[in-house]
């Protein structure tokens, strides 16, 4: 029933979930193990901000990833772990042996004092020690936090603090290509202001000297190998948190989005199954990082409750060359690949004998993540990567909505370069004009809103639900706005523009233009400064900073090196300036706001067209900064 093979069967499949949304779901979520089955389907709305699925329902994860096909599949492959170090073999895991390592890990976890409900953060690099530590939370009703590998001390410790975690658990080092990432170092920084962590497992990897806090520390792998291998599943109510989740947002600091366990678990199976088209023996790569919520949906539990194979790649994509990924590819037979934008516009620009030199024969579908992929890196994929015969299905979601919403189904679905097609079954995407009513009618374009809620969407910001409904539901009343502007053209296909809002995407990465002027503001010769996204060949936009100065003697070149030196310190280096440009003054209106449009446009080059400065309080300004840019 869940399962769609064909455009009519996706055509069903939607007119029943806009029809009979209860009806639909209930199908797809019988597939499931439950402890009790639900009452309700699904409650609440984007007015009352109170969204339930399969409330009275009791299910588990972790089950749900492993116990459920230990019979029929105990013995296939669930994970394959590919090591930094390509002359290491990849380390297979079938599902009794995930399934044994993280029993395990949940008894370490278990014995260290962790119970339903309590907060643990990971801050690992690609080790399958994060992936079991995330399911054994599930498993024994814990709430993961990941923070991605790359954020510094600072970053790291307002994560903790905010969700006020138990535990830490991190390795000594992360290898990334020929760098050695110190986790440890940065771990024992954060943690001089976390009062809450009483205990931090620190998995070995690359051997590297750290400190080591008798009382607080301990070896992860020795506490797992002495723990049991089995584990009962904790019985949680469908409501029960999954996991918090940080992301940047146009204001403020990182919000914790909260995931919830029933409706998330029913639509990352749902979706990865739909949107990828998985069969029995496929190998199913996605190189994201599991800190990221692509790594949590589609790494993590999306092929794991479909008893697929997932592959866990630790490097990076340029090491030791460029066609590691290509090599990957061939090496483990991979069916499915899975990537950024970003990512594909980096290998486009080095040596296409990177990519000759791999047969790429396995490869059936091709799949996009994370920002707007150009014509240009949409031909080259199709071309190069695919050999014109696997779909590529660009995917549209975001940390808040859990799982794709907006992508072609792999196949299926008729395919446009740049376009993410259609909507999932069950999802309502509508484009708004600024007043809030509705564009009917094709082509159309607006601001990217959805109308009611599906299974997976985030229920809160972890302690502050009044800012979920301030970020998401006030813009649009009765909506949920998704930040980014869309176009749909005559057929009703959707392809997405970008963010609307002060969020700037680097590499895929979502970045808050307010987080990023906090840490320049810190610098003592700084007055004030507006940041924006400028147009950036590899990274998709790049970060472009507008400074006023107090100390007229300032270099750009040294003022830049100590900006990123801030930047990396308070957020961490995927937070750093591309450029920056001193000025005198900053354009703002009567009222005192900076106009970003204006900004933004002298960032790209793009000024023959500046609209309206007329309001601008300062509009001399607006010269000078043409004047500065070209510096
Ligand atoms: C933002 C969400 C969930 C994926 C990883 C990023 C942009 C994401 C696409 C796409 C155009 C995309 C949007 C969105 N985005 N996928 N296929 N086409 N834009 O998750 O960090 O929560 O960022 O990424 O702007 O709002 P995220």
């Amino acid at each position: 029933m869940s399962r769609i093979n064909n455009f009519n069967e996706y055509e069903e499949h939607c007119s029943l979930a806009k029809t009979d949304h209860n009806a639909y779901w209930s199908k797809i979520a019988e597939e499931f193990h439950w402890y009790q089955k639900w009452d309700s389907v699904q409650s609440g709305n984007f007015n009352d901000l109170n969204i339930k699925w399969f409330d009275g329902g009791k299910t588990n994860m972790s089950y749900n990833c492993l116990d459920r096909h230990l019979e029929s599949k105990g013995d296939k492959v669930a994970l394959i772990y590919e090591d930094n170090d390509p002359k290491i073999p990849a380390k297979n895991y079938t599902y009794k042996e995930l399934h044994a390592e993280v029993c395990r890990f949940s008894n370490v976890l278990k014995e260290k004092g962790i119970k339903k409900g309590d907060r643990v953060c990971f801050y690992m690099s690609m080790v399958p020690e994060l992936l079991v530590g995330v399911l054994a939370c599930t498993r024994i009703g814990a709430i993961h936090s990941v923070v991605f590998g790359g954020f510094s001390a600072k970053a790291l410790a307002g994560r903790i603090q905010d969700s006020d975690c138990k535990i830490l658990i991190t390795n000594d080092g992360g290898y990334r290509g020929d760098k050695i990432i110190p986790l440890k170092n940065i771990a024992d920084e954060a943690l001089e202001t976390c009062p809450s962590i009483e205990s931090m497992l620190v998995m070995k990897r690359t051997l590297s000297e750290t400190k080591w806090n008798q009382e607080r520390d301990f070896d992860l792998r020795t506490l797992m190998d002495a723990a049991s291998p089995i584990c009962e599943c904790e019985q949680m109510d469908s409501e029960d948190p999954l996991f918090i989740l940080y992301t940047s947002g146009s204001t403020g600091q990182p919000k914790g989005l909260l995931h919830t366990t029933a409706g998330y678990m029913v639509y990352a199976k749902h979706s990865f199954e739909n949107v990828f088209q998985v069969e029995e023996n496929d190998i199913y790569w996605c190189t994201a990082d599991i800190g990221w919520i692509t790594g949590h949906t589609y790494i993590t539990y999306g092929p794991l409750l479909s008893g697929a194979t997932t592959v866990m790649f630790e490097g990076v994509p340029t090491w030791p060359d460029a066609g590691r990924f290509w090599e990957i590819c061939d090496k483990l037979k991979v069916t499915h690949f899975y990537t950024a934008p970003t990512a594909i516009r980096a290998l486009e620009a080095c040596d296409l004998s990177h990519v000759t030199k791999h047969s790429l024969s396995t490869l059936k579908v091709l799949g996009s993540v994370g920002e707007p992929i150009n014509e240009e890196a949409w031909d080259w994929y199709n071309r190069n990567i695919g050999k014109e015969k696997c779909p590529i299905v660009d995917t549209w979601w975001q940390t808040e909505t859990g799982g794709i919403l907006i992508s072609p189904l792999a196949g299926i679905t008729k395919l446009k370069p740049a376009h993410a097609t259609l909507p999932l079954p069950g999802v309502l995407p509508v484009l708004v004009d600024p007043e809030g009513k509705e564009v009917e009618g094709n082509p159309a374009e607006g601001n990217l809103c959805m109308k009611t809620p599906w299974p997976s969407i985030a229920r809160s910001i972890w302690g502050d639900h009044e800012r979920y409904k301030q970020t998401y539901f006030t813009t649009y009343p009765g909506y949920y706005f998704t930040g980014d502007g869309a176009k749909r053209d005559e057929e009703g296909f959707f392809r997405i523009t970008g963010r609307v809002d002060d969020v700037i995407n680097v590499s895929g990465h979502r970045m808050g233009t307010a987080e990023v002027e906090e840490a320049i503001n810190e610098h003592p010769g700084v007055v004030e400064s507006a940041v924006v996204g400028c147009p950036h060949n590899i990274k998709g936009q790049g970060i472009y900073a507008y400074v006023i100065c107090s100390d007229k003697e300032l270099q750009k070149e040294n003022l830049h090196k100590e900006l990123n030196d801030l930047i990396v310190n308070m957020i961490g280096p995927i937070a750093k300036l591309d450029d920056l440009q001193i000025t005198p003054g900053l354009p703002k209106t009567r009222s005192g706001k900076i106009m970003r449009r204006i900004l933004r446009k002298i960032a790209a080059d793009d000024t023959n067209n500046l609209g309206d400065t007329s309001t601008l309080l300062n509009p001399e300004i607006v010269e000078l900064l043409i004047e500065g840019k070209k510096k």
